[in-house]
């Protein structure tokens, strides 16, 4: 008797411009932590691929894309519609990317609830990413309560109907794969039964978020659910990526072995370390010090807004009690990076400082700064240095705390001196440009 050949496993093809989501780990979308420095501090650790954060289709729609000569970034802006605050002659940033260090390496996530709301807005970035996802797994209000992610999951024919809306009339002309991400269903039933309907759309890729649309992300992830969702997208081809209290690399390779995951996808560790994805082999996780260097020099260099780069750091930045209040308070980059003791971005984070129409750091007067007592009252800064040398890692912050701590540059002095009287800004015009969070 003959042996029957093995069936090939079917794949959903790739387009050409497409992305194979195999054997990638990749950084998740997250609103707010998901900014352009982010994915490229995670893409300078190893990351295959980055998601954008959640972009609602409403807010895309009626954007114009631009390049921005001084830093060579694209970027979707509009005039805000819904915040009576700001000028509403100020153009505010929707999305931004970066065309060359993105390229290839780029999923663009939308939030909608409307097959053609959905395709009108994936149409204005399908060009410049390498894949479209739809949000199914957001349990915030502020997304469930327009019909959007999470409550994709109790409205399963909308969710297939925009899905197929997207295989139909964004991913061919773009050349690029829809994919789709979801949290587990309260059974594996039922689970299974929405997976299948989704694979059958076209989509090219599935991410499962391991938790239920009502567990809170303290919760651990519940893998139970996993093998059945790969099993399912295996005999679709359609290629699967676990998420859920991913922390690593390492962890990554042994879960997606465990469960017959594809792939991985990290958020809340990359988050305060994106450094997670990098192998062991490559030198694993490396000290927050470094990682933050890395972080600022990308804010820096394509004109984060200030706001969004001090959230991060205070992720990435150990130990809410000593440097976090200070961080919290910095109007500038100039500021932070005086804060923080990388001095080698002193007159990049000034220049940005003048781009964005942030305050200049102003030394005090001399006889303030020569009044101020030079021990323990004095603030004083942490100096963050980009070492490896597990010693220094906490130095900053005994700094940050010790009246005796090394002495620091003349420079240094003065800046603490203005930080310690709060001697810090001139005239705050309106920003020339506000990003989004
Ligand atoms: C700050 C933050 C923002 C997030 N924003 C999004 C988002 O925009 N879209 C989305 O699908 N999930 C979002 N998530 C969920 C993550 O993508 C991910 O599914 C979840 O955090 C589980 O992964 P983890 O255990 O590695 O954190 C967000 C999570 C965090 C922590």
């Amino acid at each position: 008797m003959d042996t029957p050949a093995p069936t090939p496993t079917p794949r959903v093809p790739i387009p050409p411009r497409g992305v194979d989501y195999r054997g990638k780990l990749v950084l998740a979308p997250m609103v707010r932590s998901g900014e352009l420095p982010s994915r490229l501090t995670a893409l300078h650790y190893g990351a295959d691929l980055v998601w954008g954060p959640e972009t609602v289709d409403y807010s895309m729609i009626g954007t114009t894309r631009r390049v921005n000569p001084r830093t060579g970034m694209i970027e979707w802006t509009r005039i805000p519609t819904n915040n009576k605050k700001v000028d509403s002659k100020v153009e505010s940033i929707i999305f931004r990317i970066d065309p060359v260090r993105e390229a290839s390496r780029l999923i663009f996530q939308l939030g909608t609830s409307d097959p053609a709301r959905a395709v009108e807005a994936a149409r204005l970035v399908a060009p410049d990413c390498v894949g479209i996802d739809v949000n199914a797994g957001c349990p915030k209000p502020f997304s469930t309560s327009g019909g959007m992610g999470a409550a994709l999951l109790k409205t399963p024919d909308k969710l297939v109907a925009i899905l197929d809306a997207l295989v139909r009339d964004v991913a061919p002309a773009a050349q690029i794969g829809i994919s789709v991400k979801i949290r587990i269903l309260e059974t594996p039933a039922e689970t299974e039964v929405l997976v299948r309907r989704l694979v059958a759309t076209g989509i090219t890729g599935l991410t499962l978020h391991c938790r239920t649309p009502d567990m809170r992300k303290t919760a651990r992830a519940i893998r139970g659910q996993v093998r059945i969702v790969a099993d399912v997208c295996r005999e679709a081809g359609v290629a699967f990526l676990m998420n859920g209290d991913v922390e690593t690399c390492s962890h990554a390779t042994e879960l997606a072995y465990e469960f017959g995951a594809d792939g991985a996808m990290i958020a809340t560790a990359a988050e305060s370390n994106p450094s997670c994805f990098r192998s062991d082999a490559a030198g694993g996780l490396a000290p927050w010090e470094e990682v933050v260097g890395k972080y600022l020099t990308y804010a820096i260099e394509v004109e984060n807004k200030l706001q969004n780069t001090k959230y991060l750091l205070a992720q990435m930045v150990p130990g809410k009690a000593g440097i976090h209040p200070k961080l919290h308070g910095c109007k500038s980059y100039r500021h932070i990076i005086e804060l923080l003791g990388y001095t080698d971005l002193v007159d990049r984070a000034a220049a940005v400082d003048a781009v964005l129409n942030l305050p200049p750091l102003v030394a005090p007067p001399p006889q303030l700064a020569a009044a101020k007592p030079s021990g323990a009252k004095r603030k004083r800064g942490a100096a963050a240095g980009a070492s490896h040398d597990k010693k220094k890692k906490t130095a900053p912050f005994a700094q940050a705390k010790s009246p005796h701590s090394r002495s620091a540059s003349p420079a240094r002095e003065a800046v603490e001196a203005a930080v310690g009287a709060t001697a810090v800004v001139a005239p705050q015009p309106a920003a020339a440009s506000s990003v989004a969070v």
